[in-house]
């Protein structure tokens, strides 16, 4: 699948986005070696530590489907309709880490002028600790 195909579906995925306390609506479209794409958005709570980012959404959708392999995510947020730049919290990476090969799996975000920028998830989470570190 195209980058910027994946990237569309992040921003449906937004349309759904739960943020009434932040205002600050993420979308994530997880793509799975199955073929499948998960869609995802924040969904926050009255009790603020209970909010789930957009991409744990989507995560733990697939992985409850039975969806073990990743090839990549792609991540839009904003705050009104806007976007601004969302590179994925730190809770989100570790996630991210646990199913996906950090020299393989693509994340994909959206910068200032609207450019396509792709990350390796090594890049944003170097020297994580992995399952293979137990
Ligand atoms: N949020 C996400 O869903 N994903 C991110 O990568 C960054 C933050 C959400 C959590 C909260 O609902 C809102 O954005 C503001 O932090």
């Amino acid at each position: 699948m195209r980058d910027e195909e994946l990237l569309g579906l992040a921003h449906r995925a937004r349309a759904h986005a739960y943020a009434p306390y932040s205002g600050f609506e993420v979308g994530a479209a997880l793509l799975a070696k199955s073929g499948k794409v998960y869609l995802g958005g924040n969904i926050e709570n009255a009790s603020y530590g209970a909010t789930n980012c957009a991409e744990r959404t989507a995560f733990f959708k697939a992985v409850s489907e039975g969806e073990r392999g990743f090839d990549a995510i792609a991540i839009v947020g904003g705050r009104g309709g806007e976007t601004a730049y969302c590179p994925p919290c730190g809770i989100c990476r570790q996630v991210m880490r646990e199913f996906c090969d950090p020299e393989e799996f693509y994340i994909l975000l959206e910068g200032e002028q609207k450019e396509i920028k792709r990350f390796l998830l090594r890049e944003l989470l170097p020297e994580g600790f992995g399952p293979e570190n137990l």
